[in-house]
């Protein structure tokens, strides 16, 4: 009882003092949060010299587990890889940990909610070739931007490769890995990610 009391206390006390220093942080990293961006829990971010991240207001980026249904398995990962790289998070899109990287350009659009532990990556990190494995440079040089039109619901644990666009209300399956284009209005799922149901 007494504890179950301190656990609801402390957790109110995080909640509090995470809406107030960590956007004061994060804007002092450079980041642009446009109006009241909310933050549950620190997110790791590098922001390479010259790139943008932006986030619109109203979104909410979980990073402790308490704080979304499922828990997170890690922060909620920010990063950009190359001085032209931009992740421009659209308004009211709900994030719970996972990893959003871009070397070029991923576009997330409004009222999006991305479930827990989702990856999302412009680029394949490390190009194919062994001989050039190491050279991650050459593979940024290759990335192709993703885009998620407004309000896509995406399911926990999928992951999205480069150069992916995703059409607007559309649902991703929990788990799935989306390599081509889904269109609007669809449910799609499975790896290959398929659409399953046409009209939503
Ligand atoms: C995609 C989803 C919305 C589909 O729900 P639904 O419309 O009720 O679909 P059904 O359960 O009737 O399944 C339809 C078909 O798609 C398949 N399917 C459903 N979800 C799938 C998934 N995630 N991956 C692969 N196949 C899937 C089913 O096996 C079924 O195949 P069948 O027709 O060959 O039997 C749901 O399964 C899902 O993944 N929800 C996401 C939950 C989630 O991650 N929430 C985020 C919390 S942070």
């Amino acid at each position: 009882m007494v504890s179950s009391f301190l656990q609801r206390a402390f957790r109110s006390f995080l909640y509090r003092s995470d809406r107030f220093w960590i956007p004061l942080w994060l804007r002092s990293l450079g980041l642009d949060l446009q109006g009241s961006v909310h933050f549950i829990g620190l997110p790791i971010v590098s922001l390479f010299q010259g790139s943008q991240i932006r986030i619109g207001a109203g979104s909410l980026l979980c990073s402790r587990s308490f704080g979304t249904a499922l828990g997170v398995s890690h922060p909620v990962v920010l990063r950009t890889l190359t001085p032209h790289a931009r992740v421009l998070i659209g308004e009211r899109v709900g994030i719970s940990g996972g990893s959003i990287c871009s070397a070029k350009e991923v576009r997330i659009g409004n009222g999006c909610l991305i479930g827990a532990d989702v990856l999302i990556a412009d680029t394949d990190f490390h190009p194919l070739r062994p001989s050039e494995r190491y050279d991650s440079q050459k593979a940024f040089a290759e990335a192709k931007p993703v885009q998620i039109m407004d309000n896509v619901f995406i399911g926990a644990r999928v992951i999205v490769l480069k150069g992916v666009t995703i059409g607007a209300g559309s649902v991703i399956g929990a788990g799935s890995v989306v390599t081509q284009d889904i269109p609007a209005g669809c449910i799609a799922a499975g790896n290959p990610c398929r659409v399953i149901r046409a009209n939503l």
